[in-house]
């Protein structure tokens, strides 16, 4: 598990199930949260992101999972101490949403954030008319395996010897038909029961 650089900060000494959240579109002001979040949970990763460039990428879309010290569930975005939980990151190419990367800080894991990042970035492939979402994954990464499982993707293909720290292969993972009856209605279920499940309502946690 990665290290956090926000120990001692009042919000990481609360019960993490305590604390609400939302996602928002990231904010150049997130953009060093976001980083460190990154360098904590992909420390091989060459080179690292450059979130910057990300930032004003044409095709990327970067979605934040957000919180601060003087609410529950409704966040100011002003407030300079809104803390960053975690990040999905997409690019839009040729009708395809890939994502690129998707992580939740340490401190904050298991509390349904990296649940609520996909669910809003399946539903940023919905609103583009994505003909498909497709990632790779470390085959050993069960955590975000079962995450995908849940929401749909299934597992298209290897990529052998993808992650170049270890050699570890890629399982390719692709979800389709987002926009069909059927799986908005999966989609709404799920999306239900993280509500319930996180004491999250609908009418406070979007933007
Ligand atoms: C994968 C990751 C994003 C999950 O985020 P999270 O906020 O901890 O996950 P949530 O609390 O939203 O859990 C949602 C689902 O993820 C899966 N999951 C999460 N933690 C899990 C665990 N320890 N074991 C098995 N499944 C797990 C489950 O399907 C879970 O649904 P459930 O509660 O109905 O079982 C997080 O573990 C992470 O940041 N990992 C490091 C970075 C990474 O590997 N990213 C993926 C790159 S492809």
């Amino acid at each position: 598990m990665c290290h956090s650089e926000h120990s001692g900060d009042s919000l990481h000494d609360r019960n993490p199930g305590t604390i609400g959240y939302r996602v928002r579109k990231m904010l150049w002001d997130d953009v060093e949260q976001v980083r460190g979040i990154d360098l904590f949970c992909f420390p091989t990763m060459l080179p690292p992101t450059n979130y910057k460039t990300e930032f004003i990428n044409p095709m990327a879309h970067y979605l934040v999972a957000y919180t601060g010290p003087s609410y529950d569930t409704v966040a100011d975005t002003e407030n300079p101490k809104t803390l960053i939980l975690g990040f999905i990151g997409l690019w839009y190419l040729a009708g395809e949403i890939h994502v690129i990367n998707l992580a939740v800080h340490p401190d904050f894991r298991s509390i349904g954030v990296g649940e609520l990042l996909l669910i809003r970035g399946i539903e940023v492939a919905i609103r583009l008319r994505a003909i498909l979402v497709t990632l790779e994954v470390r085959v050993s990464n069960i955590e975000a395996k079962a995450l995908y499982s849940k929401y749909g993707f299934s597992e298209r293909g290897i990529r052998r010897a993808y992650y170049l720290d270890n050699r570890e292969d890629a399982a390719i993972m692709t979800l389709e038909q987002m926009e069909s009856p059927a799986y908005i209605k999966k989609l709404q279920q799920l999306y239900r029961t993280w509500s319930e499940k996180t004491g999250i309502s609908s009418e406070t946690n979007e933007d």
